[in-house]
């Protein structure tokens, strides 16, 4: 089940990607109307799924809760993304997501006026959940340790390789494409104003019941009971939410409970290595 797909030098999960799936995201005709998500995975891809698709439904469950969010919401580059396309209804604005790097989408993305969303999430957060991913999914390969799992980290060497040029590469876009960036911790920090901004940048004005709704409806709790959000659909043998569940925490700073003094010391000179020419000024801090 763990198989490799490098793709332009990046390895894939085998299991969900193919050649063919890979090469044809790179040349697939986006449409004005088009909404993209993009991140590195555990930044809080699904979280987004869910509030972009109740953005373009004003909150309203019905039409989302029968359809998963990877169904509702397609990975461009996934095996099964032309069958999910051709369930898409044609009058709506179709909503996408992607993990791969920008420079495999920007030249598709620069022929239409697509609108992007980006979003990124502390890294040191983003690695302990997507350790404990790796835990659950058996199309990943289990963890020896998490100091193993630090260092192919820090080294860009693990499944969707380094997450530091994933997201310099994205954000040195923000100016060329029609593109919102968005972190993980706004959404948590100030989720109304989030939501506002992105409803913004989207052309969907809310009022206040549906901003509620909406709010309510891409909140923690009621996502990990959604059998729409939480992954329980997927059988046991490919996502086991008995070894972590896929709502794992939902929080901001679970790092300082699964990281060393050395580990951060290392992560710290890493990020700041690897991030200092970063074209926007990020909001986290290291400590
Ligand atoms: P944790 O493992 O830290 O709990 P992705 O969807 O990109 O794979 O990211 C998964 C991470 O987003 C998990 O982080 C998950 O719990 C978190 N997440 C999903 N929905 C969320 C929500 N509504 N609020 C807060 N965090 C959420």
């Amino acid at each position: 089940l763990d198989s490799v797909e490098v793709f332009d030098g990046i390895c894939f999960p085998g299991y969900l990607h193919s050649p063919e799936s890979l090469q044809a995201a790179c040349a697939f005709q986006f449409q004005d109307t088009d909404v993209l998500l993009a991140t590195f995975p555990k930044s809080g891809t699904t979280w987004m799924q869910q509030i972009l698709s109740l953005i373009f439904c004003e909150g309203d469950l019905r039409p989302i809760h029968h359809c998963p969010s990877w169904a509702r919401m397609p990975w461009l580059e996934h095996i099964s993304f032309q069958g999910f396309l051709a369930q898409m209804d044609p009058a709506r604005p179709r909503l996408l997501t992607t993990h791969l790097q920008a420079r495999a989408l920007a030249p598709a993305l620069k022929k239409s006026n697509a609108r992007v969303v980006y979003v990124a999430r502390h890294p040191k957060d983003v690695l302990v959940s997507f350790y404990h991913f790796h835990r659950m999914a058996s199309f990943l390969p289990d963890p020896s340790s998490f100091q193993d799992f630090v260092d192919k980290f820090l080294e860009g060497k693990g499944f969707y390789n380094s997450w530091f040029d994933h997201v310099k590469e994205w954000l040195s876009l923000l100016q060329d494409l029609n593109m919102l960036f968005v972190t993980y911790e706004e959404l948590h920090q100030e989720p109304r104003r989030a939501l506002r901004k992105l409803s913004e940048f989207l052309g969907r004005p809310l009022g206040v019941q549906e901003e509620d709704l909406i709010l309510g409806h891409s909140s923690f709790s009621f996502m990990r009971q959604s059998r729409a959000a939480n992954y329980s659909l997927v059988p046991r043998e490919i996502m086991d939410p008995a070894r972590s569940p896929f709502l794992r925490k939902g929080v901001v700073g679970d790092w300082q409970e699964h990281f060393t003094p050395e580990q951060n010391e290392k992560f710290n000179a890493v990020y700041q290595a690897k991030m200092s020419d970063c074209s926007v000024c990020l909001p986290w801090s290291m400590d």
